[in-house]
């Protein structure tokens, strides 16, 4: 068995809108191996949640994506509706950063587990309902069998998301796309939150794709980092390396805005200085100049491609550091 799962190659994202082109995605390439986490990191708006719809067929519909994107084996990207269902109902799943969005309002909870079931895995209703409870103890959901007729608004938001992981979980998926799972939680929530995926890692071979703009949640969860500025790929490697060695000045910048855990509550956060280039006009150098701190006279001219810097780590930028 391969241990790739997924291959991205030169994904490229395109929204129509009415006075042009975004450029949401650019050349993004990568490689998911079967029981692995890889983070995806980036300030909002840098692409990641629509790579992701990209991947799994779901763009809105001014969105059009070119590339080549092969899942087990089986070329993937534009593939039919039908394609993308069955791959979506028995093996690749996304949970959404608003559960809400992921649940049926009208709906109770308990008919919208056992839907997925019946109607991807043909169990009958009482199978699918014993099935259901089961993956709602899996992901600690406090008193299952009370709460099965309940509606998604009777619940609290670190409920609902556990709702969204045990939909994910059904059809137990071989690849998770976590977008931004606990953004909206408190932050005890989105702590047991975490550590219940992190377990889920380990104990099934499941490969999970983590999207946050957050460093601390990617550190603690990841084996590898890919970081994304303005539609682009501009630097991946290991957690360590990317911590400890980051070769990118955009990277270094996310890193010195991550708060720390020691970190005083009170003080401010440092932020990155400036905004992010406009997609419809992106600039023809390194789209990170105007906001680097180390930027050369080249980095305006020419745009920097992706390089190994050392072992597997890659970064697109001029500048050599020194560590
Ligand atoms: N339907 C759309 N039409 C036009 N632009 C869009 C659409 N959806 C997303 N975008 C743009 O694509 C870019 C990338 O978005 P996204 O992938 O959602 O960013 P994030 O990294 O925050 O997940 C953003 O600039 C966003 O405004
Ligand atoms: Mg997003």
């Amino acid at each position: 068995m391969s241990a790739t799962l997924l291959k991205c190659t030169d994904l490229c994202v395109r929204f129509a809108v009415k006075d042009g082109c975004v450029h949401a995605v650019e050349n993004l390439t990568f490689e998911i191996h079967r029981g692995e986490c890889v983070g995806i990191v980036g300030e909002s708006g840098s692409g990641k949640t629509q790579s992701v719809l990209a991947i799994m067929g779901l763009l809105p519909r001014n969105g059009t994506s070119t590339g080549n994107v092969v899942y087990k084996g089986q070329s993937i990207l534009n593939a039919s509706r039908q394609v993308m269902n069955k791959i979506r109902g028995e093996s690749m799943c996304m949970i959404f950063q608003d559960a809400m969005a992921g649940l049926t309002p009208f709906m109770q909870i308990g008919d919208q587990l056992c839907e997925v079931l019946i109607e991807h895995q043909g169990l009958n209703r009482a199978d699918a309902r014993d099935r259901a409870i089961e993956v709602l103890e899996i992901v600690q959901f406090p008193q299952p069998k009370r709460r099965f007729s309940m509606y998604p608004h009777e619940l609290s938001g670190g409920m609902r998301q556990r709702i969204m992981i045990a939909l994910a979980l059904l059809c137990r998926p071989q690849l998770i796309f976590a977008d931004e799972p606990t953004t909206a939680l408190d932050i005890t929530i989105q702590a047991q939150i975490l550590e219940f995926m992190k377990g889920l890692q380990k104990h099934i071979e499941t490969s999970i794709v983590m999207i946050t703009h957050d460093l601390g949640v990617a550190a603690n969860l990841c084996d590898r980092i890919i970081v994304m500025y303005a539609g682009r790929m501009v630097e991946s490697g290991s957690v360590k390396d990317i911590f400890f060695r980051p070769q990118h000045p955009y990277t270094q910048a996310l890193l010195r805005a991550t708060p720390r855990l020691d970190a005083d509550p009170d003080e401010d956060i440092p932020l990155i200085p400036g905004r992010p280039p406009n997609l419809q006009e992106l600039p023809v150098g390194c789209a990170f100049t105007e906001r680097c701190d180390q930027a050369q006279k080249r980095c305006m001219a020419e745009r920097p491609e992706l390089s190994q810097k050392f072992d597997d780590h890659l970064a697109a930028c001029f500048v050599e550091q020194t560590k």
